[in-house]
């Protein structure tokens, strides 16, 4: 029995011996690059524990700060089930950012990747999603849905402004969180607040609170409940494409985002396609813009300056328009300079988004480093914008330090880059500077103590609850 557990062990031990240097020439064998350093930690869960542990503390990068200390701005892990390849080298995630489907492909959890269908924006590639992309970004940025799309936000904005009242709490990200999502229903698919769109609020509440569930499909499970969602709000867009294709008349000026698939001549979107995708393009918008006001806000109330110039700023603009009659419009908004560096900096500062992920479709090589072919990377950019080589000072919130710097360099990434920079962005500047614009003429507020919660989402523990009471010197 003994000498069994002898031959046992030898074969284990030299096995291993075998397996190492296997490893260990294979990497040798491509001279002019290397795996970057690290360690991928125990078995099956590699370091996924200890990243989380960090993501919920209130500095979630010092997970990303102990391995940059031993290993450089690039290296080696395995978090969330993959090994994977860290990046917080601006210019290392930029390359992988801007490569196409050849060298890298979107990479999330399989819970979402269930939710959101093979079609979705934000899984498909190459071609389809450039054009899909393009088109969506391309109606973003038109003149047409600009000046729509403001009124739009101003008359949401206004009717829920309308209704707090002097000396009670508001809840700035229930209030957000609310009108961006009128918004957002409004620019996809034309719907007005009522019966549809609260239905779809609820089954879209539903659905999302499937994204970070187990992966498994039956009936009675979180991601069954929020596929079912899923179907309903699918059918629900189905019907108005279906209204819309009997007209068989194309709107000459699309008013939405579905007119816009609806029109497009490429013979590449399918109404299966299209309808998955109205709810899929949901899901990048809807959460992110009210953390974006919401943070903004609490940014200010903790910044007396900051608030006092951006306040003299909106009156101003207020004054004049009222002076000469005329309504505020899209530029009007986006030209208020520091309305527009105070939303700069909460982006920089708050991280709405921490990084993205990528998996690699085959052996790549950057700046030295070797990304092995089936690796997910992981571009984290909350280290890069609370890098203090790169910003002074970094967890302090100034925005005047943006007057005199770029924004357009590779170090500030809040909206990704290359292929698929975020075709929302000037959305959701839009949204913020309207909210602001109107929270700050119209109100005086004192904030309670809130905190910021990192993970899995950006969001305040308490919802940010403020104290507001209008302003008797402006009307
Ligand atoms: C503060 C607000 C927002 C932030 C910080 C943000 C951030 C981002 C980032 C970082 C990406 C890149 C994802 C990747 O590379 O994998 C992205 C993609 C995207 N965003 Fe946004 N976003 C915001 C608002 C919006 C809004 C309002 C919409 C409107 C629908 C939107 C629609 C999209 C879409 C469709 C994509 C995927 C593009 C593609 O893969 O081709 N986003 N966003």
């Amino acid at each position: 029995m003994d000498n069994l557990w002898i031959v046992f062990l030898t074969a284990i031990f030299s096995s291993t011996i075998i397996l190492l240097y296997r490893n260990r020439s294979r990497i040798r064998s491509s001279p002019s690059s290397s795996l970057p350093l690290g360690t991928l930690g125990w078995p099956l869960i590699g370091e996924t524990l200890e990243f989380i542990s960090c993501a919920y503390s209130d500095r979630p990068e010092s997970f990303m700060e102990r391995r940059r200390r031993m290993y450089g701005k690039v290296f080696k892990s395995h978090i969330f089930g993959s090994p994977t390849i860290v990046s917080i080298d601006a210019e290392v995630s930029r390359f992988v950012l801007q490569s196409d489907s050849k060298a890298f492909v979107p990479s999330y959890p399989k819970s979402l990747t269930e939710l959101m269908g093979q079609s979705s924006i934000l899984l498909i590639n190459g071609s389809l999603q450039r054009r899909v992309h393009g088109l969506i970004g391309a109606f973003f940025k038109s003149p047409h849905l600009k000046a729509q799309i403001t009124q739009e936000m101003e008359s949401y904005i206004q009717k829920s402004m309308g209704s707090w009242r002097d000396d009670h709490p508001i809840f700035i990200q229930d209030e957000a969180k609310n009108i961006a999502f009128q918004v957002l229903v409004k620019a996809l698919i034309s719907l007005n607040p009522g019966e549809e769109m609260e239905f779809l609020r609820k089954q879209f509440q539903e659905f999302i609170s499937g994204l970070m569930s187990l992966p498994v499909n039956i009936p009675g499970t979180r991601l069954y409940r929020s596929l079912q969602a899923k179907k309903k709000m699918v059918k629900l867009v189905g019907n108005i494409i279906q209204e819309r294709r009997n007209i068989n008349q194309p709107s000459m000026v699309p008013k939405d985002v579905l007119d816009v698939l609806l029109n497009d001549t490429s013979q590449l979107l399918t109404d299966t396609l299209i309808s998955d995708n109205m709810i899929d393009l949901m899901i990048p918008g809807e959460d992110s813009v009210p953390v974006l006001v919401t943070l903004a806000i609490k940014y200010l109330s903790d910044c007396p300056a900051a608030l006092q110039q951006l306040t003299e700023e909106n009156m101003r603009l207020k004054s004049l328009k009222a002076e000469r009659g005329e309504t505020m419009t899209w530029s009007d908004y986006l030209s208020l300079p520091f309305t527009q560096t105070v939303i700069t900096e909460t982006l920089r500062l708050g991280n709405v988004i921490i990084g993205v992920m990528r998996k690699a479709m085959k052996d790549v090589e950057i700046k030295g480093h070797r990304i092995p072919k089936g690796w997910c990377f992981f571009a984290y950019f909350r280290s890069v914008h609370l890098d203090e080589s790169q910003y002074d000072w970094p967890y302090q919130f100034n925005p005047w330090r943006w007057q005199d710097k770029n924004i357009s360099s590779c170090s500030f990434t809040p909206f990704g880059g290359g292929q698929r920079l975020c075709p929302g962005l000037d959305l959701a500047r839009l949204e913020a500077s309207i909210f602001l614009h109107h929270f700050v003429t119209q109100f005086r507020w004192v904030a309670e103590d809130d905190s910021i919660v990192n993970f899995p989402t950006v969001r305040m523990k308490r919802r940010m609850p403020v104290w507001v009471k209008r302003r008797r010197d402006h009307s």
